[in-house]
């Protein structure tokens, strides 16, 4: 999988006087089951998170609160993201190098997953990462 699979999605969003309502249907708004869903918050100023990158899990990143950047890395080229809207995402297909930096104050970050938490799904390696790159 390359940089170009991964990319924005724009969810709906139902504005209403009362407040705007955004929801994530997997396998439809997303393009796979969500089998967990976990969020980083309280991160501290200048903290950087993810530095990995996940063997078969798909994933679907969005800022519910604040801001914050993330990095998508192929192995061949990057692109960053600047996540600033509860109702936008970033989809992240497997073997996708990431990581995420630049947080706001009081900002909170959104993953919708395709799997249960497996450490063995993870290459925490950059250099493992890009010889396993090399070899698909
Ligand atoms: P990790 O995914 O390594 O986060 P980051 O790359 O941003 O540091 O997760 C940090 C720790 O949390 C790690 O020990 C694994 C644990 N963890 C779970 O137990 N379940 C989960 O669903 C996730 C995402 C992490």
């Amino acid at each position: 999988m390359s940089l170009s699979d991964c990319r924005v999605i724009e969810l709906p969003k139902i504005a209403d006087a009362r407040g705007n309502l955004t929801f994530v249907e997997g396998g439809n708004h997303i393009p796979f089951d969500i089998k967990r869903v976990y969020y980083l918050y309280d991160v501290p100023g200048g903290a950087d998170r993810g530095e990995h990158a996940h063997k078969a899990l798909h994933q679907f990143v969005i800022c519910m609160s604040g801001s914050f950047d993330m990095v998508l890395d192929d192995g061949f080229e990057t692109q960053r993201f600047h996540l600033n809207r509860s109702y936008f995402g970033v989809y992240v297909c497997p073997m996708m190098w990431r990581y995420l930096d630049n947080f706001s104050s009081g900002s909170v970050c959104m993953v919708m997953a395709s799997a249960p938490y497996d450490e063995s799904d993870y290459i925490r390696d950059r250099a493992e990462f890009i010889s396993a790159v090399a070899a698909s």
